[in-house]
């Protein structure tokens, strides 16, 4: 007989994510046009531009043997620098960062586990937007801290909403657990909300302002800054830390280039880089060099910022397409509203009060019967604060064709509308 064997801490705070199996039941069904996943359209990767730069990296011995070695723990230094220098260009700010203070990962989902790892005790808070990326919220939970959402309109968490919290949480005593505020500023993950730079200056100055025993970090995830179709660039959430001291950026080429080679990093303040690291020397010592080499060779080449422009354009016709879907099919429907993003992969929507997207609701099965697949809106909020919106749900454009898009939210107006006729 096999003896038993006891979970630890962490895999019991790991559990209770019924949103992975949710969408793998569903796609199980090949019909299914799948809205949800957040996956980049697999058309436009960059076959021809990889091909290229893996024949360059390998075509000199040295250079290809030290790519296909173990390499450092923070990354390869070329790539570091050029992360820095590029991110230089496009962000006055106005504290110095050194190529010390980038390190690289596996992916940014990486380094915003390094990043919540190293500041989180159990019971520590995290404020979010509501709602959020909810794959950091998973990792909120597997850390057994508590997340905690922030009031959020169509230009991400509002300040004054940011302020009421942290006033409401030095009541209860609780500001001493608040760690750092995540935000996801451009074209967010699921709200497609972008935040002025006035928002981005608020927040880092009340983070500076509330700070009173210990430091509270601001987390700016800029997973899809370079997906912008339409506006102006705003500038990081990094130009606004006059110290340096606050604000850690996460970047990624997953969204920009390519998720299988998976290079993402953060721009840190300078005393959280030996921790970070610290961490990450205990988990892998350094992530894949390969694609670290890839990724700079990449740069190097030039076949980065090209192949960034054809994705843009194709992505802001997607983005066109299920737009006008939705004028056209969820439209009619009343008390049915959603806002354009001006760039990244997602639309939000907004139903009726009484329609719950969820797995309790009826929707969902009866959108996936009439053959679509979508995010409910309820698993991207905090666990706390913000009361969560069950009648919401996330649309992504990216990975179906325009006239999938369109069936799609053809299908969706007739799921709502029958689950509408069988309320009324
Ligand atoms: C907001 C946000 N942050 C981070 C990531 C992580 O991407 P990666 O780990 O591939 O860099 C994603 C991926 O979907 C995302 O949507």
């Amino acid at each position: 007989m096999s003896t038993a064997f006891r979970l630890s801490q962490r895999a019991a705070w790991a559990e209770g994510q019924p949103i992975s199996d949710l969408m793998a039941q569903a796609l199980a069904n090949p019909d299914l046009i799948s809205l949800a996943a957040g996956f980049v359209d697999q058309e436009t990767l960059p076959v021809d531009a990889t091909r290229q730069a893996v024949d360059a990296l390998l075509t000199d011995p040295p250079d290809a043997q030290a790519a296909l070695q173990y390499g450092t723990t923070p990354g390869y230094l070329p790539l570091r620098e050029a992360l820095l220098d590029r991110f230089l260009a496009s962000n006055p700010v106005p504290h110095p960062v050194s190529t010390r203070q980038v390190v690289v990962t596996a992916g940014s989902n990486q380094l915003l586990h390094l990043v919540a790892e190293t500041l989180l005790n159990p019971g520590d808070i995290v404020l979010c937007a509501a709602p959020t990326y909810l794959v950091f919220l998973g990792t909120l939970n597997n850390l057994g801290a508590r997340s905690l959402g922030v009031t959020s309109d169509q230009q991400g968490m509002i300040p004054e909403a940011l302020e009421d919290t942290l006033q409401g949480l030095e009541k209860t005593g609780d500001l001493a657990r608040v760690k750092a505020i995540y935000l996801v500023p451009y074209f967010d993950n699921p709200s497609g909300a972008t935040m002025t730079a006035q928002r981005r200056a608020e927040v880092v100055r009340l983070a500076k302002r509330w700070s009173r025993g210990h430091r509270i970090h601001v987390i700016s995830d800029c997973a899809y800054r370079e997906l912008k179709y339409t506006g102006d660039d705003e500038p990081s959430v990094r130009c606004f830390d006059e110290e340096g001291d606050t604000v850690i950026v996460a970047g990624t080429f997953s969204k920009s280039f390519s998720p299988g080679i998976r290079v993402g990093w953060g721009i840190l303040p300078e005393d959280l880089v030996d921790p970070v690291c610290n961490q990450k020397g205990n988990i892998d010592f350094g992530s894949p060099n390969f694609s670290q080499h890839l990724m700079a060779k990449v740069l190097e080449l030039g076949l980065f910022e090209p192949h960034v422009e054809r994705l843009r354009v194709e992505y802001h016709r997607k983005l066109r397409c299920m737009l006008e879907a939705a004028d056209e099919f969820l439209g009619p429907l009343s008390g049915v509203h959603w806002a354009a993003p001006s760039g990244g992969l997602y639309v939000w929507v907004h139903l009726p009060e009484s329609v719950r997207t969820g797995p309790q609701g009826r929707l969902f099965d009866v959108a996936i019967g009439e053959g679509v697949l979508y995010v409910p809106g309820q698993f991207c909020y905090p666990r706390e604060g913000e009361p969560v919106r069950a009648n919401t749900m996330r649309l992504s454009f990216g990975v179906q064709s325009c006239p999938r898009i369109r069936a799609g939210l053809e299908s969706l107006a007739r799921a709502i509308a029958i689950v509408q006729r069988g309320e009324s």
